[in-house]
């Protein structure tokens, strides 16, 4: 009787949460993970997998299993259960696995897992099948009717969520979008290949990495998917900021304070380390950390040992770190601004994360749309990008980078007037030949501005039309009649300051 009510509640608790996730942008990776032992839980299974059939090539794939020995398995279409449901669309209940006809031992006997009973509901969206559900061994008894009526309802919910993540697969045609290595983290060009082979890698072992790159690169991004792809994942990830700490509190941030430690604390706090324990602790900016508190991080760098601030007990924390920096911590170094030991213990696997200039016009490419597709969701304004922007996109340096780029679509998308954005909606300033900034020449032009419509003085007691028109000949004055100029300074049309002058 206990044991049911609490699954009704977590029967609940799952769904509403889903819907949660679906209103905000979700981070898929981190949805999936710990999704599946939701969902075994809420039916009172041991296990639960996601099963996304690839909408390129047909294959069905699992992301994530509670499997931790395996994150990726593959099968064939028509193949076992899961590939009967896929070919069928039909939710397939079983009692006894080993009796079942569909059922195939391979998967089993490759996670040498055993298999009794299993649900495998098909999860689709406008009429396209996307994946299957499939929750495994009924802690008691069978799944029953009521778990069948769930699982379809679940299975909808999924079906949706996956609208609002890069996996949206097209609306005509079966299947997801599951081309890249990790969610919302785009871009395949071979300079961004072998980041994400490093981070895979270095993923799956507990070493320090730091993440190097100019601003707006992505380092935050990667540090998450270095934590999503670890055995850590279900474990907290931490962010500090070593840039927005006081430096007189860094200390006590980090590492936690003792009851009276200072005026004002009157109570325990836990620091980030201790929060992170068993996960993963984000050093951003790591560059600016102030000198002295280098010397105290190394000792738990090196010793994972620490103090409370004001306490005595020696404490330990299981954290796997990641720095990040857009700073040359090397010649800082060797200027004696960052402590080497400190430097030499943070780069045991260091990863250099390449400006969006150098990445390649694809990469460009695919962030905008990806940007486009989200911004266009998110504001609620169906535009495209316009084919004819590609080549602005692809020549413009992007001194910020991937977070420029952002912003320059999510600003395009906002005042987009029609359902096409074009290169002049995306508003790009242009470099001068020199490749570099054009500081001087933006200068010039907003100082011709200021000085074209500069302290024009109006006589009071003027109607708006009046005022407009005696405002706008000033300026045309001061243009010497260059009605271009004036309409610039004024910032409307040139058709507009005509219309304004005839009056
Ligand atoms: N490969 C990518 N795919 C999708 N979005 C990305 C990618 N790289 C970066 N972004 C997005 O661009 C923005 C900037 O990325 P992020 O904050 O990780 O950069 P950063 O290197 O930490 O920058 P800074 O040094 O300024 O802190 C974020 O909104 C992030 O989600
Ligand atoms: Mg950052």
């Amino acid at each position: 009787m206990l044991a049911g009510r609490m699954e009704t509640d977590q029967r609940f608790e799952l769904l509403s949460d889903l819907g949660a996730m679906i209103a905000g942008e979700v981070m898929l990776d981190e949805l999936l993970a710990t999704f599946a032992d939701r969902v075994a839980r809420a039916l009172g299974a041991e296990r639960a997998t996601l099963w996304l059939i690839d909408g390129a090539t047909g294959e069905i794939r699992s992301r994530v299993a509670t499997l931790p020995e395996l994150t990726e398995l593959r099968v064939p279409q028509g193949h076992g259960v899961v590939g009967h449901v896929v070919a069928t669309g039909e939710l397939v209940n079983i009692r006894d696995a080993a009796r079942d006809p569909r059922w195939v031992d391979d998967i089993a006997r490759l996670t040498n897992y055993r298999v009794t009973s299993m649900l495998s509901v098909p999860i689709a969206r406008r009429e396209q099948l996307r994946g299957v559900l499939q929750v495994l061994n009924k802690l008691e008894g069978v799944f029953t009717e009521r778990d069948e009526e769930f699982a379809r309802v679940l299975a909808e919910q999924i079906g949706r969520a996956f609208d609002y993540t890069t996996l949206r697969g097209a609306d005509t045609q079966r299947g997801l979008n599951l081309t890249g290595q990790f969610n919302h983290v785009i871009g395949n060009s071979p300079a961004m290949a072998s980041v994400y082979e490093m981070i895979v890698r270095a993923a799956q072992t507990d070493a320090t990495v730091l993440l190097h790159g100019e601003t707006g690169t992505g380092k935050g991004l990667l540090a998450r998917a270095i934590h999503m792809n670890s055995a850590r994942r279900e474990a907290p990830f931490v962010h500090v900021d070593c840039t927005t700490l006081p430096a007189a509190l860094v200390e006590s941030e980090l590492f936690g304070h003792e009851r009276g430690s200072y005026t004002g604390a009157d109570s325990r706090v836990i620091g980030k380390v201790e929060a992170a324990n068993g996960g993963t602790l984000f050093l951003d900016e790591i560059g600016e950390l102030p000198l002295l508190l280098q010397g105290k991080l190394l000792r738990f760098v090196q010793q994972r040992e620490f103090e409370r601030v004001g306490g005595r007990e020696t404490l330990t924390a299981d954290v796997r770190l990641v720095a990040a920096t857009n700073r040359d911590l090397a010649a800082m170094a060797a200027q004696g601004q960052f402590r080497s030991d400190l430097y030499f213990r943070l780069r045991v696997v260091e990863i250099e994360i390449p400006p969006l200039r150098v990445r390649g016009a694809a990469d460009i490419i695919d962030l905008a749309g990806h940007f486009v597709d989200q911004f266009a969701r998110r504001h609620r304004k169906p535009v495209r990008l316009a084919p004819s922007t590609h080549d602005a996109l692809i020549a413009y340096p992007w001194p910020g980078n991937v977070r420029e780029l952002e912003n320059t679509i999510e600003r395009a998308v906002v005042m987009a007037r029609g359902s096409e954005l074009s290169t002049k909606d995306l508003a790009l300033r242009r470099p001068d030949d020199s490749g570099l900034w054009p500081v001087a020449s933006v200068l010039a032009a907003a100082a011709e501005v200021t000085a074209a419509t500069e302290a024009i003085a109006l006589p009071p007691d003027l109607s708006l039309e009046e005022a407009e028109r005696r405002y706008a000949r000033a300026v045309l004055d001061r243009c010497d009649g260059n009605q271009s100029a004036a309409a610039r300074a004024l910032d409307i049309s040139r058709n507009r300051l005509a219309r304004l002058l005839k009056v």
